[in-house]
């Protein structure tokens, strides 16, 4: 069994008011697909917005240890640097804006301040296929429906060379057969050897996935539990 790849160590967040964390510990195998569950307002979403630099270094207690190495996230970019990509629960794209633009948002290919169209459109095309979408990359995000918006969301993940992809409620507003895709994809993602956290209350989704849960209430981990493989059991 592969060692960890992410450590959050007692973590505690508070808001004006609001203990969100008070004391959270995660394990994330290298590799796998770690569930997390938990009743709205648990704090599933703060615990990764701290683990993804959203909420900041100094914002919060606890230690985070990425691949052995003590993280300090000050910003989104400083974890993305580290491969580390969150998928928020409301997307984030920008809708009159086209596939590939949405995809290269900010990481633009550029020389000499000159977007290079035709190496944008290969490279979004080529990340369009590792996502399982034929969509030509100059449409607008608008003009495809919420499914193929949630693989864009990854194929831009993947365009920032993804180590840890976190997805929150990444079904919640798919329909089954969307749902399914995506789920394929989480796992062929695995296969390429990218570790996956999954905010989830799906059982049914947990056990085609995940390979671990840690179940979370009022803001503290309670435990960690393998899920074993309907098929092998
Ligand atoms: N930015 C914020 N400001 C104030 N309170 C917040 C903020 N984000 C989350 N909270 C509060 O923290 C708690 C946990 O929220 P959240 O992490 O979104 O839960 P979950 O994702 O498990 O549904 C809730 O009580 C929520 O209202
Ligand atoms: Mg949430």
């Amino acid at each position: 069994m592969a060692g960890p790849v992410l450590e959050m160590r007692s973590i505690v967040k508070t808001f004006p008011g609001v203990k969100a964390l008070s004391d959270v510990t995660l394990t994330v195998r290298q590799g796998e697909v770690h569930a997390i569950c938990g009743e709205n307002g648990a704090g599933k979403s703060t615990l990764m917005k701290v683990l993804s630099g959203v909420h900041p270094h100094g914002s919060y207690e606890g230690e985070i240890l990425f691949e052995g190495e003590l993280c300090r996230f000050k910003d989104i970019r400083a974890s993305e640097q580290h491969g580390i990509v969150i998928i928020h629960q409301e997307l984030a794209l920008v809708p009159f804006l086209s596939i590939a633009e949405n995809i290269f948002l900010g990481n633009e290919h550029a020389t000499r301040g000159l977007i290079n169209w035709n190496e944008t459109l290969r490279h979004a095309t080529e990340l369009l296929r590792r996502v399982g979408l034929t969509d030509h990359p100059e449409t607008r995000v608008a003009d495809i429906g919420v499914g193929k918006q949630q693989l864009v969301e990854i194929a831009k993940a993947l365009s920032k060379k993804v180590k840890l992809l976190i997805l929150d409620e990444p079904t919640a507003a798919l329909n089954d057969e969307d749902s399914d895709k995506l789920l394929d994809l989480i796992l062929e993602l695995k296969k390429q050897g990218i570790t996956s956290i999954i905010i989830s209350h799906k059982l049914n989704e947990i056990r085609k996935v995940a390979d671990s849960v840690t179940i979370i209430r009022d803001g503290q981990s309670i435990e960690t539990l393998d899920v074993k493989d309907p098929a092998t059991t």
